[in-house]
């Protein structure tokens, strides 16, 4: 059986208190109601990384951990005059153990490239970061019947370079871009159907055994209204969360979803 994932992608938002907070709710609403066959990963912004990991588990409690710890970015140089940038080597050092890369708004207003992607991915990897890779058609794309290419390219140019011993490691995320942060979410049949596809892309590439153990997640308004009738399909093992993500309920309902 696949791993079914939820992971919140908090962007640029709470400051230090308001993190806390949210990390102490999240933390006894996990305790009390999570649903175990259900991974969780936080992504706060990289300066609350320390205290994401802190509270992440109960250490008089046997040490039980509560979610995961991500980074949302990641420089793709080991070390270095970066000014203003964060290594792999470095997020490794503060425990985190997933990245998100190749995010649509990095793509859009950083200028992230395919190129790029592969290059964080591998990165990631030899410090023993999961990347958590995003994929997804702008709405213009998509409307000029242009979404399978586009998905086809993205894992193509960032992905396929991998070896199959390293690409198994991968988490996949199909956020189309027109569905992030705008309310509309894809309907569940348009995002099993790219699902099926990123799925059949990766089996020509990988073979069966690899692309039936990739964990493909949904992103784009996913709510708890939604996330029910997506996370239902076939191909779709969970989701990737954005705004609903800063709501300890609202993610949590997700995540039990
Ligand atoms: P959203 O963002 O849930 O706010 O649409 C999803 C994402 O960008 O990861």
């Amino acid at each position: 059986m696949r791993r079914r994932i939820v992971a919140g992608n908090w962007k640029m938002n709470k400051n230090f208190q308001q993190a806390e907070d949210l990390f102490d709710e999240l933390v006894d609403l996990l305790k009390n109601g999570q649903n175990k066959d259900t991974d969780v990963i936080v992504c706060p912004p990289s300066l609350y990384i320390e205290m994401a990991h802190d509270l992440s588990c109960d250490e008089e409690d046997g040490n039980e951990v509560f979610y995961g710890v991500g980074a949302q970015n990641v420089n793709e140089h080991e070390s270095g005059a970066y000014t203003g940038e964060i290594s792999a080597g470095m997020l490794a050092s503060m425990g985190v153990e997933y990245c998100i890369v190749g995010h649509s708004e990095r793509r859009r207003y950083y200028g992230e490239t395919d190129a790029l992607v592969a290059q964080k991915i591998e990165s990631l990897l030899q410090n023993d970061i999961i990347p958590i890779v995003c994929i997804g058609e702008t709405l213009e794309e998509r409307e000029s019947g242009k979404a399978f290419e586009v998905i086809e390219r993205q894992l193509e140019e960032g992905m396929f370079n991998l070896k199959p011993l390293d690409f198994v490691k991968l988490i996949i995320a199909y956020e189309p871009v027109w569905a992030i942060g705008t309310g509309k979410t894809a309907t569940p049949e348009q995002a099993q159907e790219i699902h099926a596809h990123i799925r059949k892309c990766i089996q020509e590439k990988y073979g069966k055994a690899v692309s039936s153990t990739i964990p493909l997640l949904y992103g784009g308004s996913c709510n708890p209204k939604t996330a029910p009738e997506l996370f239902a399909q076939e191909d779709i093992d969970g989701g990737l969360i954005g705004g609903a993500s800063l709501q300890a309920e609202d993610f949590m309902k997700i995540v039990n979803a």
